[in-house]
């Protein structure tokens, strides 16, 4: 009886175009060591990370990531330059190579991803090198959907999005390219 009523709850949980799922949890963001700089580094930093997507059949979705904004602080030669601020915004297509009705839906993803510094504090700010340039960049992605019951549902995504900004003045691209991770919970309208 037990199977049969796992069975009979997952049809109810069947992905369906027109599906909206909203998710929200810890998100983290490590950029890579080696940037291309001297020897910047910018400093990995956690937030709150809030995805929505929209299933557009289903097995694809579109997915918007967005989060508080990020603090990171830069080091040049172990020195602390100072700290910027930004938000990622990142747009991807995803594929969910599962039948619709399984309660796990694992996916792969890629697409673009919008990166605006703002508020950069310290040297990184009084310095002739000068802020910090936007970035538009690919992204891919990956993740797993665990359905709990029909509406709430349990996630892990990670995002590996190419960053690279320029230090104005300064003719020099910083590779940001950071591993982004969340964690969180989701529901399903
Ligand atoms: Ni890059």
């Amino acid at each position: 009886a037990t199977s049969i009523a796992v069975f009979g709850s997952s049809q109810v949980m069947a992905y369906e175009a027109g599906d909206i799922m909203v998710k929200a949890g810890v998100i983290h963001v490590a950029p890579k060591d080696d940037s291309g700089f001297g020897d910047v580094k910018v400093k990995s930093d956690t937030q709150i990370g809030l995805t929505g997507t929209y299933m557009v059949t289903p097995q694809v979705g579109i997915e918007l990531l967005a989060a508080t904004p990020f603090k990171h602080s830069i080091e040049v030669n172990g020195d602390r330059l100072g700290t910027t601020k930004h938000l990622p915004p990142t747009v991807s297509a995803q594929y969910y190579p599962m039948d619709p009705s399984s309660a796990i839906q694992p996916y792969v993803g890629a697409g673009l991803n919008m990166t605006f510094f703002f508020d950069e504090a310290g040297a990184v700010k009084g310095s002739a090198a000068g802020p910090l340039s936007d970035s538009f960049g690919l992204s891919v992605s990956a993740g797993i959907n665990y359905d709990i019951d029909d509406k709430f549902l349990a996630n892990v995504g990670v995002w590996y999005i190419d960053i690279d900004t320029e230090l104005d003045g300064a003719d020099e691209t910083v590779e940001i390219d950071p591993i982004v991770v969340m964690a969180g919970v989701g529901y399903k309208f």
